[in-house]
This record gives structure tokens, sequence and C-alpha cells, in this order.
């Protein structure tokens, strides 16, 4: 593990759930391949995927091509050796809006409840922290209480109502935007 990994990891303990928090490595492309299929196949909808995500071959790219990046991260959460939660977070791309990230976070279905989300939260602002990050923004379906409410337990406010903002699985649907200005 690299010294970025295992400063990450530290963050991570703070949390209540016995599961540590790193940064993902291309090797765990297969794993975060399964979660994002499995969280995006449930009925609910909670995802703007549904089901379909990229192959392990992008993802291992994808996560090699972040790993050292300043303006993207992913970060996983472990439970032993099974990764239970992916949280990514990426700097927005217009210049002037630099200092703002968005943020995107899964947990798998028999680890919810136990403290992992928050413990993802915490380890996305600390990166953003040193990413000179000042605001991180989310969008979440309104139906979803889950993460409105972790959102809301984690010190997200707020700060908009988006009819017909994201096309998912041939619907238009309507997304909250939620947001946390980091402190200095
Ligand atoms: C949303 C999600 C990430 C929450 O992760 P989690 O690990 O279960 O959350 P935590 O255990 O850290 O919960 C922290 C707080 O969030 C709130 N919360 C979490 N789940 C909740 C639920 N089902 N109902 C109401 N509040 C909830 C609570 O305030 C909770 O604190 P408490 O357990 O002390 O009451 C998880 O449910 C998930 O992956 N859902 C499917 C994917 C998804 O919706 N992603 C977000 C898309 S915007």
């Amino acid at each position: 593990m690299s010294d970025r990994d295992s400063t990450d990891a530290a963050v991570a303990d703070v949390g209540r759930a016995p599961v540590r928090v790193r940064r993902a490595r291309p090797s765990d492309a297969a794993a975060l391949v399964t979660l994002a299929k499995l969280v995006g196949a449930e009925p609910e909808g909670w995802l703007v995927t549904s089901g379909e995500w990229r192959s392990r071959r992008d993802e291992r790219r994808y996560l090699r091509a972040v790993h050292d990046s300043p303006h993207a991260a992913v970060l996983v959460a472990e439970n032993g050796d099974e990764i239970v939660g992916r949280l990514s977070i990426v700097r927005d791309s217009h210049p002037a809006c630099a200092h703002v990230a968005d943020v995107g976070i899964m947990v798998a279905h028999d680890h919810r409840r136990q403290g992992v989300g928050k413990a993802l939260l915490r380890g996305a602002e600390q990166w953003a922290r040193g990413a000179g990050i000042r605001k991180i923004e989310l969008h979440v379906f309104p139906y979803n209480d889950a993460a409105l409410g972790l959102y809301e337990s984690a010190g997200y406010d707020r700060e908009g109502y988006r009819r017909g903002h994201f096309s998912r699985a041939g619907t238009v649907v309507d997304a909250v935007l939620m947001a946390k200005h980091l402190p200095r």
C-alpha cells in the first residue's frame, strides 16, 4: 500500500463501523464493478445508472487515472478483505468552480446503517481539503430517504430542486441538489 493509501485509511477509523476507508486501487476494479451493478440493479432505483456499469477493464483504467489525480478520487470502504462501499469525488471542470467537487456514493445492501456511508463522506472531506476543495455538492433522488438522511446528518444542506434533471432507464427524473461548505 502506498503512503497515500495509508494516510487516507487513518481517517476512516473514526467511524463507528469496523471498516477502513482508503483510496481505491486498480486491483479493486472487479469488486467495484460488482458492487455498482448490484446497487444499480436494486428495484428502488437509487442510482442514475440502472445495473449497467463500466467494464472491469475500463474501471481499472479509470482507477489508475484517478489514483494520483488532484482533481478526482475514488475511496473504498473495506470490511476485512471485502469492499462494502465506494465513493467518487470529482472537481468541477469549470475554472470558476474549481473549488467545488461532486460526490457519488454507494454502500452494499447488507452493510447499510452501520456508519459506512458516513465514514466514506469523512474520507471525501479529508481528500477535498487536501485538494483545495471548499464545497462538496451532490444530487439525490427525492424519494431516497436513506441518502437524504445520510447527507443531512453529515451537514449537507438542500440548495435546490432540479426538475427533470436526469434521464434514468428511459424516464426523466427530478433530483435534490445538496451541498456542504467545508470550513477552512
Ligand atoms: C445512502 C447510503 C449510501 C447510506 O449509507 P449507510 O452506510 O447506510 O449510511 P450510514 O450508516 O453511515 O448512516 C448515517 C446516517 O444516515 C441516515 N440514514 C442512513 N440510512 C437511513 C435510512 N434508511 N433512513 C433514514 N436515515 C438513514 C441516518 O441519520 C444515519 O445515522 P444513524 O444510523 O445513526 O441514524 C446507502 O443507503 C446506499 O448505498 N444506498 C443505495 C445507493 C444510494 O442511494 N446512493 C446515494 C445516491 S445519491
